[in-house]
């Protein structure tokens, strides 16, 4: 009351005044007064649902989802297909990804012949909070033609432009295979209903932003050396070189949107049969691809079982191999006894046993991960309690310990940013977590003619051979050798986390190559160790370390004071850019609503589906 009657008073006084006020007032009511909140940041309120994702108008389009009554699914594949028109960089029809979802009651996926019947048939559904989760794996797949070697020169080395920039770089696409099997098993609108937006942006075209303009600005050299991506994001120059498409201008994608046409009327074989396959395998043929008529009618998304942790008690799921979930899952085990310290997040003595983790768990994947025929093993022992209990003695809480000590081999490691991860929470607390690729910006480059979408370069994640770095600097082994069929090792880490009661809480995840599961591990520390809020959790300064090379990057935002302590107990620091973008949605229960956090390192969407006028950016909770 004393706050309240304050309140005209206050903007009257001189600002030196204030911290008079401050010391006469009690603590807490002057905080109140001037609204304060304890955490710096503040994650958006909705009583709807929520998409958080990387591009504001495929948000947009997710939520809208919400709002015409589709549940998270929904939802997620809209904004899918939109981000494969507004955010082609990253979003795709071209590429693949990990999805894993969870929706309250009995699965729907049952009565439509998604999952194995008879008795004791061990399906992939885990049921949890009077739910099922499930994982789908939509990753791409070496071709049947795929060897071993076919990024190697004769001298062995390994030729980069063809593992990143060539047909061969292609692995067979999953994107549309993974989401048609999302929206068929666990969705509640139809497929064409959840398509038509994408193929309305593909179609009418969209306005290329400040923040897609400089993306094609960077990629413009690539995206000229094809015909197809010249045509879509660049415009001729009278007498010059083309140029990208500026902020302001219309990016239109007819041939996107036909492409989209079919999949809404034929779902799967719109996209892995008929016209758009026959462009895919024509332009293979004619440029030396290896992706052929039989791989796109084999290809197939898989509904998997998500691996399971416990973490400071709350139940976290993440995809299986080949996805990144088993290596983030390990790390999170490997530091969950660790913090919180009284120096609290980023300080040397916090973040010093968590980089010497991480190069323990990098080594781990190096060595021991791939797309494995027999993964149970490997899982058992990567999450081993004594064996994790041996890793962690290992780590000196005062002295870094050099690669080359931990493990043999050389590498570099360079930065994309190229993935986009999306977090949907609606209604019910039905939670997707979803990330997709094309691998490296624009993947290969190289636009389908006829189909109008770019293929991937995730070929490159392979090891195309021991001992030699990939696009992220990442040194792998023989488990993730090329091999026909095979799905190369991924980092992306789709995550939801439960309450230790088991109903859904939280849905995560981030694009940044081998960085991703070093992030989503900082997101979940932040929140379960830390005690942030989403929002702090999400915004607060990231660190990286994978082994190889020996060095740990630290964003801006962690003191030079930390930088300095870590330093002195022998890490290599590298300032580095922005880390990844982990947007991120929390279910607070029933008739609560859902919080939301973008990322704000990238360009980033948070849409709910309350009319316009109830929609808030500014984090205050909606009217009840
Ligand atoms: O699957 C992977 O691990 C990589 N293809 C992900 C690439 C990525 O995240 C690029 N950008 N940030």
């Amino acid at each position: 009351m004393r706050a309240l009657r304050l309140l005209p008073l206050l903007a009257l006084l001189p600002v030196a005044v204030l911290p008079a006020l401050a010391a006469a007032a009690d603590a807490a009511d002057f905080a109140s007064l001037l609204q304060e909140r304890p955490g710096r940041f503040r994650p958006v309120r909705s009583t709807g649902g929520m998409v958080a994702g990387q591009e504001p108008r495929a948000a947009a389009v997710g939520a809208a989802m919400l709002a015409a009554g589709g549940n998270a699914v929904d939802a997620a594949v809209a904004a899918s297909f939109a981000e494969a028109v507004t955010l082609p960089a990253a979003g795709n029809l071209g590429g693949g990804g990990f999805l894993l979802l969870w929706l309250p009651g009995p699965s729907p996926a049952r009565g439509r012949g998604c999952l194995p019947s008879g008795p004791g048939a061990a399906g992939p559904e885990l049921p949890i909070g009077g739910g099922q989760a499930v994982a789908i794996d939509y990753r791409e797949s070496a071709p049947a033609a795929a060897t071993a070697d076919q990024f190697l020169r004769p001298d062995g080395t390994v030729d980069r432009q063809r593992a990143t920039r060539s047909p061969l770089s292609a692995g067979v696409p999953g994107s549309v295979a993974g989401l048609v099997l999302a929206q068929r098993c666990y969705g509640h609108l139809p497929l064409a209903r959840v398509i038509a937006p994408a193929i309305a942006l593909a179609e009418q075209g969209v306005t290329v932003d400040p923040f897609l303009a400089e993306s094609l600005a960077d990629a413009a050299t690539l995206l000229a050396a094809d015909p197809g991506a010249r045509r879509t994001f660049l415009r001729a120059v009278p007498g010059g070189s083309p140029r990208p498409l500026a902020a302001g201008e219309i990016l239109r994608q007819p041939e996107l949107a036909a492409s989209l046409r079919r999949i809404a009327r034929s779902g799967h074989q719109g996209f892995y049969g008929g016209p758009t396959a026959a462009a895919l395998t024509a332009l293979m043929r004619e440029r030396g691809g290896r992706i052929s008529a039989a791989d796109l009618a084999d290809y197939r998304a898989r509904l998997v079982r998500p691996l399971q942790i416990t973490f400071r008690g709350h139940p976290v799921l993440a995809p299986p191999l080949p996805a990144g979930g088993l290596s983030l899952l390990q790390l999170l085990k490997l530091v969950e006894p660790f913090g919180p310290l009284p120096g609290g997040a980023s300080s040397a003595a916090d973040l010093h046993p968590l980089a010497e983790a991480m190069a323990l768990v990098f080594r781990d994947r190096n060595e021991h991960l791939g797309d494995l025929p027999q993964p149970e093993p490997v899982v058992r022992r990567l999450l081993d309690p004594t064996r994790l209990a041996e890793l962690r003695r290992t780590i000196d809480p005062l002295r870094h310990r050099p690669s080359a000590e931990l493990a043999a081999g050389q590498g570099r490691r360079s930065g994309g940013t190229n993935t986009t991860h999306l977090s949907v929470v609606d209604r019910h607390g039905g939670l997707v977590s979803s990330t997709t690729s094309l691998n490296l910006a624009y993947g290969n480059g190289i636009s389908v003619p006829g189909a109008g979408f770019l293929l991937n370069n995730t070929m490159d994640d392979f090891s195309a051979a021991p001992g030699t770095a990939n696009a992220f600097g990442l040194i792998q082994g023989e488990a993730n050798a090329i091999a026909p069929g095979r799905r190369p090792l991924s980092s992306m880490s789709p995550t939801l986390v439960f309450r230790p009661d088991g109903t859904p809480w939280l849905a995560t995840g981030s694009p940044g190559g081998s960085r991703i599961l070093t992030i989503v591990t900082q997101v979940l520390r932040n929140r379960l160790v830390h005690g942030m809020n989403l929002a702090g959790a999400v915004a607060s300064p990231r660190i990286h370390s994978q082994l190889w090379p020996d060095r740990l990057e630290l964003e801006d935002g962690i003191s030079p004071d930390t930088a300095d302590l870590l330093q002195k107990r022998g890490h290599r620091i590298k300032a580095a850019n922005a880390m990844g973008a982990a947007h991120s949605v929390e279910w607070l229960g029933k008739g609560r609503g859902s919080l939301g956090m973008a990322d704000p390192r990238r360009s980033s969407g948070l849409a709910q589906p309350e009319p316009a006028g109830l929609r808030l950016r500014s984090g205050a909770p909606n009217p009840p």
